[in-house]
């Protein structure tokens, strides 16, 4: 049986570094990590994130700001917002939560986002510094960045040689983290919707990465035994078995079948998700770091 692979206590392990990151910068240098989180709209799912985001911040003992836009809010209105956040000197982060109403262009919202406070990773600076290596100084997607601490706790920090699948061409996900194995010179396919043979490519997988949406859909005879599976689907179906109408979380991996030949798997829910808000967090205070001209901590 795999180890299972505990995003919750690995991502409350980076919490802690953070608080201690915030605590000795604010001594050293005087300035308190800040994140602004925007949402436009009432959808309850980004509400919930957005919430969740802003609490954290909190606790982090971060300058944390929530601004919260009526469904109706015009594009321009939300670029001077957003303008305004890259002009405030106690705002370090700027994360604007997706997907916005369909009339504004989310790609103009994402690229007004100065570079340096992007700590989504989503602007074109930062996604062509990932491309290129300049991991120093770049801002990585909050999910895949937490993945490849799941990876690196789970197979130590030297991947090096190593066969990783990415099911999945996102470019919140699958790319990134994609670009992330092969800076950590891992021989990396991405595999997606038209993918010959997926389940004999997946098997080749010392890592494998699922990030498609598709509610179990990697299946237990796909795994490469002693592989670590990183499953960062998260899927609601029916439940019956447990009243009408209940419903259930599930991963992009048939986790039980998966885990008899997995060496390591991050379950669904408690895997990777607990991980992506504490990325952020470090995002931000990396964000702040590199303001006050100080050496950022290694996560
Ligand atoms: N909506 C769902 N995931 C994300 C994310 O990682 N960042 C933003 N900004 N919005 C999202």
């Amino acid at each position: 049986m795999a180890e299972i692979i505990s995003g919750k206590l690995i991502a409350e392990g980076v919490v802690a570094t953070v608080k201690r990151g915030a605590a000795e910068l604010l001594e050293a240098a005087g300035v308190t990590p800040g994140l602004a989180v925007v949402i436009v709209g009432e959808d309850p799912a980004s509400q919930v994130y957005v919430a969740s985001k802003s609490r954290m911040a909190k606790e982090c003992g971060f300058h944390s700001v929530q601004h919260t836009l009526a469904a109706g809010t015009g594009e321009d209105e939300l670029v001077a917002l957003v303008e305004k956040l890259n002009a405030d000197p106690a705002i370090h982060g700027i994360l604007v939560q997706l997907p916005l109403p369909a009339h504004i262009d989310s790609g103009r919202i994402i690229q007004t986002i100065s570079p340096e406070k992007d700590v989504d990773g989503f602007h074109f600076i930062n996604v062509g510094k990932l491309g290129t290596g300049e991991l120093g100084t770049a801002f990585v997607p909050c999910t895949p960045a937490g993945c490849m601490i799941l990876i690196e706790r789970a197979r130590g920090k030297d991947l090096s040689g190593l066969n990783a699948v990415v099911v999945g061409r996102s470019n919140i996900v699958g790319k990134p983290v994609a670009n992330l194995l092969l800076a950590a010179n891992c021989t990396v396919t991405i595999a997606h919707s038209r993918t010959r043979d997926l389940p004999a490519l997946a098997r080749t997988a010392d890592i494998l990465v699922a990030a498609v949406g598709r509610p179990e859909m990697v299946k237990g005879d796909w795994i490469k035994p002693g592989a670590t599976v990183i499953d960062v689907g998260v899927n609601r179906i029916p439940a019956p078995e447990r009243g009408e109408g209940k419903t259930r979380l599930v991963g992009d991996v048939a986790f039980r079948e998966a885990a008899e030949s997995a060496g390591a798997i991050t379950p669904v829910p408690g895997g990777v998700g607990p991980m992506t808000i504490a990325m952020l967090m470090a995002s931000t205070l990396v964000s702040a770091c590199r303001s006050a001209g100080r050496t950022p901590p290694q996560f």
